[in-house]
């Protein structure tokens, strides 16, 4: 029985890749997130899927001085977890921002420094047990915010630096860490956006997780060709990349 926490529990792709992972072997889910009621639909859609003996929990990426308590308390009760999967994230729209600074920093606080803190913790209790896997939903955005997402973007490359400098601190632990950068998605996340090119669904990105996982890899871009794509994209000049309709 493989033992999984999904913080961001009522992530679309978070609990796809669960339910991968599932297909695979039978999963024993603990699901950590704001909302009790839609982690309690989205346990119920787990069981359906063949996961079974899972539990939910609350925990707000934002309150950080939960963070240490919450997560230590899913690993005793659960007793240790082979995956943890970091699916904490909110978008906004840059507009937005524009008319209210407070959800700017609202953005930069949950994907930053809350997902961040919620990281940290997950790493504390896996190097405390000496095994084990963190999969951290990072984004294509973290390799060159564009104009129209530079507020996540910048929140979830500081994510993704600080995923990419811990894998290394806790190799030696036999601690893994895996980097997922999916492009657009089409979940409750982008739900009314105008769709963007090489668009992709939650399963396809477990896919590509799961694989990732299998082969050992630590960065995983969803779908593959984003990775050629932001490599050339990031050789721009920057007069060139800002009047571009991205
Ligand atoms: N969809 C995309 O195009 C896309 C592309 C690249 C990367 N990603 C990243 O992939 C991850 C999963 O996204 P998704 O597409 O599955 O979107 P989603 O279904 O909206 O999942 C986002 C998750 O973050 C949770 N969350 C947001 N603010 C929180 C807070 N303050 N405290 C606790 N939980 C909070 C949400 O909880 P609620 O349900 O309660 O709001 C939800 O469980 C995110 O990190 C996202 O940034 C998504």
């Amino acid at each position: 029985m493989k033992r999984v926490l999904l913080i961001g529990g009522s992530s679309e792709i978070g609990l796809a890749i669960v339910r991968r992972l599932a297909a695979g072997e039978p999963v024993r889910p603990v699901l950590l997130g704001r909302d009790p009621e839609a982690l309690e639909r989205a346990l119920a859609g787990l069981e359906a899927a063949g996961c079974s003996d899972g539990r939910v929990a609350v925990i707000d990426a934002r309150d950080a001085g939960a963070h240490q308590s919450a997560v230590a308390d899913a690993f005793a009760e659960a007793g240790g977890f082979e995956i943890v999967v970091l699916a904490v994230g909110l978008l906004g729209a840059q507009a937005a921002f524009d008319a209210d600074p407070a959800l700017a920093r609202e953005v930069l606080e949950t994907n930053f420094v809350g997902a961040g803190s919620l990281l940290l913790e997950s790493l504390r209790a896996l190097r405390a047990q000496g095994s084990g896997t963190l999969i951290v939903l990072s984004s294509v955005a973290a390799q060159r915010p564009r104009k129209a997402n530079a507020i996540y973007g910048a929140a979830k490359a500081g994510l993704d630096a600080l995923a990419n400098g811990l894998a290394d601190a806790v190799h030696d632990d036999c601690v893994r860490v895996l980097i997922v950068r999916p492009g657009f998605v089409r979940t409750k996340m982008t739900a009314g956006l105008p769709v963007a090119p090489l668009a992709t669904t939650p399963d396809a990105v477990a896919e590509a997780t799961v694989k990732g996982l299998e082969r050992g890899s630590g960065t995983v871009w969803a779908p593959a060709i984003m990775r050629p794509v932001f490599a050339l994209l990031e050789l721009l000049p920057r007069a060139l990349w800002r009047r571009l309709p991205l």
